[in-house]
């Protein structure tokens, strides 16, 4: 006799229901935007279908359609030409420059967003590279003041929290130093804490022409074969001040997801990155996969191994679809 039958819970919506052990709403997912100068422009990414390089009018038409879906948090990305890239990344801290001017008008328009900045040089450099290149070697030491001059000038933009994706040592302390020193003691940060040097970022390098110009990021980017030196990462940046802490890519990394927010109290963000929404887009457009099945079963996937927050660009998809949450 069989006393034990898990499918008693699985015979009806309303038992599954109640037996779901994982939710997921708009307010956990973070939409990756991407911005270019100009007006009036909203160009498709070719290798990231469905989602657009926006100029700052139409960008603030698309905030205003997530807002009124339930979607509330954004991170901007700046797609930025290439006269203006210097070895320096000097663009990245001008005042004046379009993507900390996009910053400011959102921010008036939508007070209760929640924006959030990327911090690295790769948008704004000549290498191409996050950090600053001396010899063909990524120097460490030297890049922090870069970041910090950016991360003071983005939080005075009113940026809600700052998204250090560089992976340099010692930036998250850098960072949160010179933003309290600039008064700027609400800004929070996302760390990029583990963050891999992926094959998955195809797609974000075309949207932003930020391929690096000569070899690779495997200096500073995380070696994918490795779990717990993620470990060493969490507790420095946790240590220097971090609010949130990311790991990136998101699907094939799930193990570290779990494996951070096992071990740590702060929230944990995981980036389901382009070359990931790339891979699933492309299968379901070809008509192999189904995406109103996929999307959600691989957004809960994220969540169930343990993200608070998921930054994907399927958020406003999720969101059209599932207002409250699944
Ligand atoms: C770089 C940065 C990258 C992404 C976010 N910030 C790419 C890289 O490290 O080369 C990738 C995000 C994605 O692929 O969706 N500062």
């Amino acid at each position: 006799m069989m006393t034990r039958r898990p499918r008693r819970n699985r015979q009806s919506a309303a038992i599954r229901g109640m037996a779901t052990e994982t939710h997921l709403h708009p307010q956990h997912l973070i939409f990756p935007l991407f911005v270019l100068d100009g007006s009036n422009l909203r160009s498709e990414i070719r290798s990231l279908p469905g989602i657009y390089r926006f100029s700052p009018d139409t960008l603030l038409h698309e905030i205003e359609e997530c807002m009124n879906l339930g979607l509330t948090n954004f991170i901007l990305f700046p797609a930025v030409a290439d006269h203006l890239k210097d070895t320096t990344a000097t663009y990245s801290y001008l005042s004046e420059n379009f993507y900390l001017q996009v910053a400011r008008d959102i921010k008036s328009r939508f007070p209760e967003c929640c924006l959030i900045s990327d911090v690295a040089m790769d948008p704004y450099s000549s290498d191409g590279h996050d950090g600053l290149v001396r010899n063909g070697e990524i120097l460490n030491d030297e890049t922090l003041p870069i970041l910090a001059k950016m991360s003071v000038a983005q939080a005075d933009a009113g940026f809600d929290m700052l998204g250090p994706s560089d992976m340099m040592d010692g930036r998250i302390g850098h960072i949160r130093q010179a933003l309290d020193e600039h008064g700027f003691t609400k800004t929070g940060i996302l760390a990029y804490t583990a963050k891999y040097a992926s094959a998955m970022y195809g797609p974000f390098r075309d949207a932003l022409d930020s391929a690096p110009k000569s070899g690779d990021k495997k200096t500073y980017q995380m070696n994918p074969a490795n779990q717990r030196e993620a470990l060493i990462e969490a507790e420095l940046d946790t240590a220097e001040g971090a609010d949130m802490l990311m790991v990136k890519p998101a699907l094939h990394y799930l193990d570290v997801i779990h494996l951070l927010k096992e071990n740590s109290d702060l929230p944990i963000a995981a980036y389901h990155v382009s070359g990931e929404c790339a891979m699933l887009r492309a299968a379901c457009n070809n008509g192999w996969l189904d995406f109103e099945r996929a999307m959600p079963e691989v957004l809960l996937s994220i969540r169930r191994a343990g993200a608070d927050v998921i930054l994907t660009y399927f958020a406003k998809e999720f969101a059209g679809r599932y207002r409250g949450g699944v």
